[in-house]
């Protein structure tokens, strides 16, 4: 019997008749990971609680035309580029790109159909201690208004240490931007009923990117020192979300970008998250500069169980690694261009413990 184990399902069809599979991912411990092949999406993450109970802590759906109806990026990969560009518009050497504006004045999270509502190619890879699905999309040039034929791979590994690794890989034939992440909505008490504001959390970060009114970094590295947005030692998400700061106006809430501390471009500790009820206690490692801690302020999505119900605002928040949002149109900001011959890569693992 193998350490760890991975089970292929259909998941249905989409509304134009493209089969998607469902990926059952299990560790020797009993963690259990459910990804689909459409959007890449986490449907489900059973993760033990101090009573060693496993409980599905993502919100998510059990029909593929939930997803397809109304699903604010639940558990999806998001591309080719993650959050918001200003006025959906960008130059690379004199030519000018225009994106769909799909939020507000801006674009965000690529477009009308980006990654998160697209089949990928799936393919199984299980040795004893690992078990993967490797994901790979070909993004044509002009699709969703980005230039250059973009090869996306992203690779989810589970192992027997409660980590998830989301590994992320790009090619271009032509220069274009990517910035690529996984937008799942975690509530650690698996309650989605309950808000996640009794999570402590921590965000490995000195400074975070303020925003305007329509939640474009202005451009300023702003210190969490004295703010809200001090996250550097553990504080529950309720302690100061209701608190008076134009920041916090802005996004509703937490919905912002932080500026990791460490080296560029090496792995280190970024963000976690405990619930104390539960136990159940989340360290997200990457690579990445930033990360958009959200904390699901404009969530208002069907509930899977009950059609009278919702997932709330509230109910699951999001660390979502990531470049800086807008940097394609931010001097000071690190670039984000990938060039024909340049492999783009980055890694995340969220790994499980309870306390
Ligand atoms: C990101 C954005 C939020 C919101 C969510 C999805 O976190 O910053 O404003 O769009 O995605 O709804």
């Amino acid at each position: 019997m193998p350490l760890v184990t991975i089970e292929k399902r259909s998941f249905g069809k989409t509304s134009d008749n493209v089969a998607v599979d469902q990926f059952i991912l299990k560790n020797q411990k009993g963690m259990e990971v459910r990804i689909i092949n459409y959007g890449g999406i986490i449907t489900s993450w059973k993760v033990k609680d101090k009573n060693n109970v496993y409980k599905n802590i993502v919100l998510g759906y059990d029909s593929l035309a939930a997803y397809e109806v109304n699903s604010p990026y639940l558990g999806a990969i998001v591309g080719r580029y993650a959050n918001r560009i200003a006025e959906g518009t960008f130059s690379i050497d004199g030519e000018t790109y225009r994106l769909a504006l799909n939020n507000g004045s801006n674009h965000l999270h690529g477009g009308i159909k980006g990654f998160d509502k697209v089949v990928w190619q799936a393919k199984e890879v299980i040795d004893e201690t690992t078990a993967s699905v490797v994901l790979r999309y070909r993004s044509s040039d002009i699709e969703e208004g980005y230039p250059g034929n973009l090869e996306v791979s992203v690779t989810y590994t589970l192992n027997n240490h409660d980590e998830l690794c989301v590994a992320y890989a790009a090619e271009t034939d032509k220069k274009t931007i990517v910035n690529l992440t996984q937008h799942s909505y975690f509530n650690l008490t698996a309650d989605f009923n309950t808000s996640i504001l009794n999570h402590d959390v921590v965000i490995n970060a000195d400074t975070f990117l303020p925003v305007d009114t329509t939640q474009i970094p202005t451009g300023e590295f702003r210190s969490v020192a004295g703010t809200p947005f001090d996250f550097r030692t553990p504080k529950s998400i309720g302690n100061e979300i209701n608190s008076s700061d134009q920041q916090l106006a802005y996004g509703h809430g937490y919905d912002h970008c932080w500026v990791r501390n460490g080296k560029q471009q090496e792995s280190s500790f970024i963000a976690s998250a405990y619930e104390p009820t539960t136990g159940r206690f989340l360290e997200v490692f990457s690579d990445a500069p930033g990360i958009q801690f959200y904390t699901g302020n404009f969530l208002n999505a069907p509930h899977p169980d009950n059609k009278d119900n919702t997932y709330a605002a509230r109910s699951g928040f999001c660390f979502e690694t990531q470049e800086f949002p807008n940097a394609p149109n931010q001097q000071n900001f690190l670039p984000v261009l990938l060039h024909p011959g340049q492999q783009y890569e980055t890694a995340t693992t969220f790994k499980f413990y309870v306390k």
